[in-house]
């Protein structure tokens, strides 16, 4: 029986392994993390992760042939094909602080699988990683092994927070890169014939290690780019009476262009985008291309600009302070079917307002108050590492509370901002809301996901990201 063991149990490392498990009966399939409570979580009725559909096939193979352990020596050394998907966060000091991915998690994995192996092992990086890291990792790993042939392949995850169950089940592409020698070749075929029970061979795509290394690099790079350029859009929408949605849809309509992707909203967020951006434009500068680096570092920039001018336009249109009001967010998550937090735009839209003394009020479906209080009182970048290398016990927020329904955050109101695009806010009574609000009643969308016209005739005043300005706001002074 051939044996798989994950190293990481998070958002990818559980998931893509679940899935294999599923997929391949005959495979034992382990994840292992150091984090106990995280694989207490997964071996528990409450995963760690709200993912749509990730329990149903936890539950079926959960036992069977996929386990969760924090015995991570035992199933490295019984494993034959090894997955690193431990986080890669930016590194926050020293050199390329700010940009530079950490590979300390990394590094110290590949110490401890050189450590405790006794027979021949595929090495998979499923961790997003700079390009050539394949390089050092077969270094760390050659030099400390006893005669033991391990070959590295780089194999990026692809998957959506959000869809990743149905991304795994049905991947556009999964993308394996490895050495071009005979023994590399093997383990390419070795880990393409786990994905054959369910991929179709033509979407498995091989290259060297070095294009499948920067292929994750580049894809999150455009996928990011796409945002930037429709966020850019919709501040020329909003100065010219253009609607973004009716621009959007034209333009993506060309075949050339295709039509996801493309709404604009208060900003990207997740752990990815951001820190892979940073890391291909540190990559770039190390390998002499200022020009490529400044190229990227525009598509997090407009990023930075568009979270700036929501609250900009939130507080110019309240008469141009928020202070002593309360403001309802409405939404935490970076995007809807998740409970992840990491650089959800809600962080930086909230500190801008609380920077504006406004009292918040939160309410997410999936994220809990504890969660919240501490996203809004770490320092950028700290969230990436693990809890105990975070700050002790921040002190909550005095100005911020967390409840659990959107009609309690709006009651008493100045304002509601919507920060994630979840479904239930495009159901809510918004009369029930406006009534039980001060007046004047603002909405600010920030995923242009409510009915304007709807709630305009209620009586609220609206801005909705690139559409065409509320009488209200167009008096008011441009933002930047
Ligand atoms: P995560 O932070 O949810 O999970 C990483 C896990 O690794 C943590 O539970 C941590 O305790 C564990 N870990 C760290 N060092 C370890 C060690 N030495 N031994 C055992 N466990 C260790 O991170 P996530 O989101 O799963 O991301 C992992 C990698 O996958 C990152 O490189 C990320 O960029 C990449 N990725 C993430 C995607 C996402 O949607 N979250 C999508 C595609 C790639």
């Amino acid at each position: 029986m051939v044996k798989i063991c994950c190293i990481g149990a998070g958002y990818v490392g559980g998931p893509t392994m679940a899935v294999i498990a599923l997929k391949c009966p005959a495979i034992e399939v382990a994840v292992v993390d150091i984090s106990v409570s995280r694989i207490n979580a997964w071996n528990s009725d409450t995963l760690p992760i709200y993912e749509p559909g990730l329990d149903e096939v936890v539950k079926q193979c959960r036992g069977k042939n996929l386990f969760f352990s924090t015995d991570v020596e035992k199933h490295v050394f019984e494993a034959d094909i090894v997955f690193v998907s431990v986080n890669t966060p930016t590194k926050t000091q020293g050199l390329g602080a700010g940009k530079a991915a950490d590979l300390t998690y990394w590094e110290s994995a590949a110490r401890m699988i050189a450590d405790v192996s006794k027979s021949d092992k595929i090495v998979v990086e499923k961790s997003t990683v700079p390009v050539k890291t394949a390089e050092a990792i077969e270094k760390i790993l050659t030099h400390n092994s006893k005669k033991i042939n391990f070959q590295i392949l780089s194999n990026p995850e692809f998957l959506a927070e959000g869809t990743a169950i149905k991304d795994l089940f049905n991947p556009d592409r999964v993308l394996i890169g490895g050495r071009e020698t005979p023994d590399g070749q093997k383990a390419i075929q070795a880990l393409k014939d786990v994905y054959a029970h369910w991929v179709p061979v033509d979407r498995i795509i091989c290259t060297n290690l070095w294009s499948a290394e920067l292929s994750k690099l580049a894809a999150n790079a455009f996928l990011a780019q796409r945002i930037s350029s429709v966020n850019a859009m919709s501040a020329l929408c909003e100065a010219t009476g253009a609607d973004v949605t009716q621009v959007s849809h034209a333009v993506g309509k060309d075949t050339r262009i295709g039509p996801k992707f493309l709404n604009a909203s208060v900003g990207f967020g997740g752990s990815c985008f951001q820190k892979d951006i940073l890391n291909l434009v540190y990559i770039c500068e190390c390998n002499g291309l200022p020009d490529v680096a400044n190229y990227w570092k525009q598509v997090i920039k407009v990023n930075d600009y568009q979270k700036t001018r929501f609250v900009n336009r939130v507080v110019a249109s309240m008469f141009n302070t928020v202070s002593g009001k309360k403001i309802a967010i409405l939404g935490f998550a970076f995007k809807k079917d998740t409970g992840d937090t990491r650089e959800t735009p809600a962080i930086d839209v909230c500190k801008g307002l609380l920077g504006d003394k406004a009292r918040l009020s939160i309410y997410d479906p999936q994220v809990t108050g504890d969660q919240i209080q501490r996203d809004l009182a770490m320092k950028k970048f700290d969230w990436d590492h693990p809890v105990h290398l975070q700050p002790l016990s921040p002190t909550s927020v005095k100005e911020v509370s967390v409840v659990w329904d959107a009609y309690e955050a709006t009651k008493d109101a100045h304002g509601i901002c919507i920060m994630t695009e979840w479904d239930e806010f495009k159901t809510l009574d918004y009369q029930k809301i406006y009534d039980n609000m001060q007046k004047p009643a603002f909405v600010f969308d920030g995923r242009n996901i409510v009915d304007v016209e709807k709630l305009r005739e209620i009586g609220f005043i609206v801005y909705s990201i690139g559409k065409p300005l509320d009488p209200w706001l167009k008096d008011m002074p441009a933002v930047a």
